[in-house]
């Protein structure tokens, strides 16, 4: 194919702002797709994205087009639009020269919208403007307009509006598309080198990847090696996906196809598939290496169930390259894993489809985000491998005497709200231990504020809180500020002098006395009465900071059936015995599982 005839593109948008109802209209306008409401979001595969009505995973579909009597391959790279999922869109756009940036023409910008456009301006990306649902009798287009043009220095002129719903002004987009994008930068002659920007597994075939062809052409049958290691390997599936797979035999530079070695042949994401006679390793085009921001323990909720969630979790992973897992194991609930996420609606994405696509049930603890620390006098102590280490579970945090420095992660949080709520925005962020930076109005009504904030205090409950002091107003989305020194400290929480290693945090010394004061509290509702005192202490280096205590309680299950028939007595004695069977037991004292899993919850 004509590289000059290829465009690759993207829609970027706010969530709801109607980027898979456009992808549908693209689908249908190109003719891969009838006009019905049958195939709502085709783009849209997997059921969970069909549940919560967002975009998950990359899918890309590539589409035939005639414009002025020539024909045009132009490849739509869907990208997930919320912020958990950015490395996902960070790792389509390096595949595309342009974006259709979606703006609702009732809502106006969002704090995504802002997050979108800045990530396709330092990809140099072509963008453009696209205002969606001036079907809406409340839309305001002029407005809107005028925040693009005061907020990115948007030209009016250039915008274009339409309606995704209605099919309103959708061929003068695509034919934007054309006109506007110019065509991918490749080499079609040189050697064959393609980026892979996206991989799943197939039950016959082995890894299937999504490559994006820099230069040189790929055919089936030809003989590959990967970047990351040299040995050889053949072509053996090649399909244009429309989104369905369209085997072809052939393709070329500045195409985007999906490519499969074989069950043996391996595959992952960053990673480049070369010719075999290709010398030059060039990294220009490697992925940014991810970053977990926050972990969590997932555990089978019955350890019969490990081998099966293992092998779950295994095939989960290799679909979401973005998470990262590790082994761990807990006396309260087994043997398990702790895992990286993006954030912690990956979290729960990741989970979500655990459960649906697996039938995999288990248990989450609460989730946490990386620490790092810098050792004493650069002195590398015992199980430490380097100077900086990054503390993902709070139990590996050494002794205080040998760390000179503790950094937390920050972020810098975008919120676009009505201007009426600026206090109500301002009290909270700095609750959270937030640094104000100097805000922008992006109209009369609205105001952009942003924050650097530590994301410990984000990745909680910091979304739900803002939404409901500005009911529902205000957007919020962060990108991420970096590790930076932080007064932090473990804190131990010890029942009748035992420490219970599952309950261990790192907190800000300014929350401390809070942090301890609540655990200590919530331990003392959720921990049955048992038959002798209990003392639950919150400690930090041997200092007590709070203490509750638990009177001694007989419990008698049966003492009420006085008379009652021998059956049933004997019936709840042995639910007594299950019972106890999911009972942790410290010091003697048997605290039930959950606790370890909602007392550390906000
Ligand atoms: P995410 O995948 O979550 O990022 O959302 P999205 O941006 O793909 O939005 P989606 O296409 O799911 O649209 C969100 C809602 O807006 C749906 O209820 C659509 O029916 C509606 N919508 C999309 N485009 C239009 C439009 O042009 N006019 C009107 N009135 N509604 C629209």
């Amino acid at each position: 194919f004509d590289r000059r005839k290829i465009r690759n593109f993207s829609i970027v948008a706010h969530v709801d702002h109607g980027k898979s109802t456009l992808a549908d209209r693209l689908l249908e306008l190109t003719g891969v797709i009838k006009a019905s409401t049958e195939n709502a979001q085709v783009l849209d595969q997997l059921q969970v994205e069909k549940e919560r009505g967002i975009t998950v995973k990359a899918v890309t579909a590539s589409l035939n087009y005639t414009f002025k009597n020539e024909l045009y391959l132009l490849n739509l790279i869907d990208t997930p639009g919320h912020v958990d999922f950015s490395n996902e869109v960070v790792r389509s756009v390096t595949a595309c020269q342009g974006v259709i940036l979606l703006v609702d023409a009732n809502e106006g910008i969002q704090a995504q919208t802002v997050a979108v456009h800045s990530l396709a301006k330092r990809n140099n990306l072509i963008i453009i403007p696209t205002l969606n649902k001036v079907d809406l009798p409340r839309a305001d287009p002029d407005n809107v307009k005028s925040q693009l043009n005061s907020l990115f220095n948007i030209d009016p002129d250039t915008v274009l509006s339409i309606s995704a719903k209605k099919g309103w002004g959708v061929k003068e987009l695509l034919e934007a598309v054309i006109t506007r994008i110019p065509p991918p930068d490749v080499n079609p002659t040189g050697y064959f080198k393609a980026h892979i920007i996206d991989t799943w597994h197939d039950k016959y075939r082995g890894v299937l990847c999504l490559a994006y062809i820099h230069s040189g052409t790929v055919e089936i049958g030809q003989e590959v090696k990967w970047q990351s290691n040299p040995k050889q390997h053949t072509v053996k599936y090649l399909a244009l996906l429309r989104p369905g797979e369209e085997p072809i035999n052939k393709a070329t530079a500045g195409q985007v196809v999906m490519v499969g070695l074989g069950p043996k042949g391996g595959g992952s994401v960053g990673d480049h598939l070369l010719s075999i006679e290709a010398t030059d390793i060039d990294q220009t085009n490697n992925a940014q290496p991810i970053k977990h921001m926050v972990y969590a323990g997932i555990f089978p909720a019955d350890q019969s169930q490990h081998i099966f969630l293992s092998d779950a979790i295994k095939k989960l992973a290799l679909n979401d390259s973005a998470v990262s897992v590790n082994v761990d194991s807990s006396p309260a609930l087994g043997q398990g894993w702790r895992v990286g996420f993006l954030g912690l609606l990956h979290l729960d994405v990741f989970t979500q489809r655990l459960l649906q696509e697996y039938k995999a049930e288990a248990i989450l603890t609460a989730p946490s985000v990386p620490y790092k620390i810098k050792l004493k006098g650069s002195k590398i102590i015992k199980h430490y491998k380097s100077e900086e280490v990054i503390i993902t579970n709070p139990l590996q945090l050494p002794d205080s005497k040998h760390i000179e420095e503790y950094y937390e992660p920050f972020v810098m949080g975008t919120i676009i709200t009505p201007v009426e709520f600026i206090g109500a925005v301002t009290t909270l962020c700095v609750d959270r231990r937030g640094t104000p930076l100097p805000s922008s109005a992006v109209d009369e009504k609205m105001t952009m504020m942003q924050f650097i904030l530590p994301l410990s205090e984000v990745v909680i409950d910091f979304h739900d809180t803002l939404k409901s002091i500005t009911s529902g107003f205000a957007s919020f989305d962060y990108q991420d500020y970096g590790f930076h020194p932080s007064a932090l400290v473990r804190m131990d929480i010890l029942i009748n002098g035992t420490l219970v290693e599952e309950l261990s945090t790192i907190v800000h010394t300014s929350r401390l006395e809070y942090n301890a004061r609540r655990l200590t509290e919530k331990l003392k509702e959720m921990i049955p009465r048992q038959m002798v005192q209990v003392a639950i202490q919150a400690v930090v280096s041997g200092k007590v900071y709070a203490r509750e205590t638990l009177k001694a309680y007989r419990k008698d299950v049966t003492a009420k059936l006085y008379g009652g028939d021998v059956t049933r007595r004997k019936k709840l004695l042995k639910q007594q015995a299950e019972g106890k069977k999911k009972m942790r037991s410290v010091a003697n004292i048997k605290i039930p599982r959950n606790t370890f899993i909602d007392v550390l919850k906000r």
